[in-house]
């Protein structure tokens, strides 16, 4: 063998095709998988030294010179991986500088070992420094979430059902509202953690092997809390990498459906919101346009990752056991939409804090309008009516005073008594946005002392 043939290359009488190269290679993006690789492997060969497979003295060269490439590929990972195409993967070039660091002790590491059950390993350690980074994200957007509303609780907007005015809610109520959907995604994400906490290493290729590993020596070493139970599996198994996807895709999604909410708020037509000129972009032709690009770009990035989970999806579909080289197509993708959703957190946490609420205007709103309906029917179900027969009756108070182009606070209690003569003074008073809020006062509600109250318990929550 010479010193660049394939490492794989016994069998083989013929180079590789040129134009297969590339096409076969994933060192162009499984790089990013080295230090666990290294990590890997090291667990590996303590583990081959502890069975007596290799000494003492083999396994203090093999450390120590997977620690200087380590040091080395660290230096500029993708350039050290683009050069070296050839050796299809990240386990192949890693091995291939230990074997031309040391000699043909090199060779010994991969014993009992496969790239089935290394890349697995690999993606495995990976994900779970994966799932930390991205709870610390969540946690950071959360804790802004929580300051938000404290800060907001006071400010009073319409809120919506089929982006028609509804009832009157506090601002504090509604960051609130993203901070529940934000902290079940981390609490989705720590569940998953436990699937992906399980040791594959020792599966071999498929079926195991007959070297006497200890595998529970690996699974202490790498820090998984448990091993697989089965080889087949194992080296097979992409469900809790699309479990991740699914709960970056729900991730995305939220994003995606806050970032809709700033754009709607930001329109000349609603003016809740204006978004501080670091954070909006000019037009190139129409000089008064200040848009909206960060949260357009954040719901339009939302396509993307959950496209990347469908495609994994329909990557195994197929798939019968163990291993198939389509499972190589698992990562690219996997890497850019990792990226994306933490990149869309930090800038999803800093836009809403580079935004200022036009509360004057979501109050006035609140004023003139025909959200206090639900109030007055509840109002006349207090005074003894069914509900349903205030619901009427409110109903009929609405088109006259619509016809009439009024809103309720330009009616008079005679207006009102016209209606039902259950209406007294008091009706007048019942109807202002706070009290309209302060009202629904029970557990999950917009009232602001419920609203105090979940912000209380959100901050124990983080
Ligand atoms: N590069 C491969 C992957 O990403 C590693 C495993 C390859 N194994 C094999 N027998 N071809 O899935």
């Amino acid at each position: 063998m010479s010193s660049n043939a394939k490492l794989w290359s016994g069998r083989f009488s013929a180079n590789t095709a040129e134009i297969l190269e590339e096409y076969n290679a994933s060192i162009v993006f499984d790089y990013l998988f080295y230090q666990e690789d290294i990590k890997g492997s090291q667990a590996h060969a303590k583990m081959l030294a502890k069975q007596g497979i290799i000494t003492e003295d083999e396994l203090k060269a093999i450390i120590t010179a997977l620690d200087e490439i380590k040091a080395e590929i660290s230096k500029d990972a993708e350039s050290w991986a683009k050069a070296r195409i050839a050796d299809e993967d990240i386990h192949l070039a890693v091995e291939r500088e230990l074997i031309n660091k040391i000699g043909d002790l090199g060779k010994k590491l991969h014993t009992g070992r496969s790239r089935n059950d290394q890349v697995v390993t690999d993606l495995k350690l990976y994900l779970k420094d994966q799932i930390i980074q991205l709870r610390e994200l969540l946690k950071e957007i959360k804790e802004s979430l929580i300051k938000k509303a404290e800060t907001d609780i006071d400010i009073i907007l319409p809120g919506y059902t089929h982006l028609q005015q509804a009832q009157a809610i506090s601002l504090g109520h509604f960051w609130l509202a993203y901070f529940e959907k934000f902290n079940r995604d981390s609490e989705r994400l720590e569940d998953c953690l436990k699937r992906v906490d399980i040791n594959p290493l020792g599966s071999g290729a498929l079926a195991g092997t007959s070297y006497n590993l200890d595998r529970e020596a690996t699974t202490k070493e790498l820090g998984f809390s448990d091993m697989t139970r089965n080889s087949l599996d194992a080296v097979s198994d992409r469900d809790y990498l699309l479990e991740y996807e699914f709960i970056i895709s729900l991730i995305m999604t939220h994003l995606s459906q806050l970032a809709e909410e700033m754009i709607i708020w930001n329109s000349q037509e609603f003016n809740f919101i204006t978004i501080s000129d670091g954070f909006a972009t000019g037009s190139s032709m129409m000089p008064q346009k200040k848009n909206p690009d960060i949260p357009e770009l954040l719901r339009g990035k939302a396509g993307r990752v959950i496209g990347v989970m469908n495609a994994l999806f329909i990557t195994l579909k197929g798939l019968s056991l163990s291993y198939n080289k389509d499972l190589q197509e698992d990562k690219e993708q996997f890497f850019m939409a990792n990226d994306t959703v933490k990149k869309s957190l930090r800038i999803a946490n800093d836009f809403i804090n580079n935004i200022s609420v036009n509360s004057q205007r979501t109050y006035e709103l609140c004023k003139n309008s025909y959200m206090p309906a639900t109030d007055l029917a509840d109002y006349l179900v207090k005074k003894g009516m069914a509900f349903r027969d205030a619901y009427n009756i409110v109903g009929e108070l609405v088109a006259k005073a619509e016809s009439e182009n009024k809103y309720f606070t330009d009616l008079s209690l005679k207006d009102f008594k016209t209606c039902s003569d259950l209406f007294e003074e008091d009706i007048l008073s019942e109807l202002s946005p706070e009290a309209c809020v302060d009202k629904r006062n029970i557990p999950g509600g917009t009232g602001r002392q419920q609203v105090k109250a979940a912000i209380i318990k959100a901050k124990e929550l983080v």
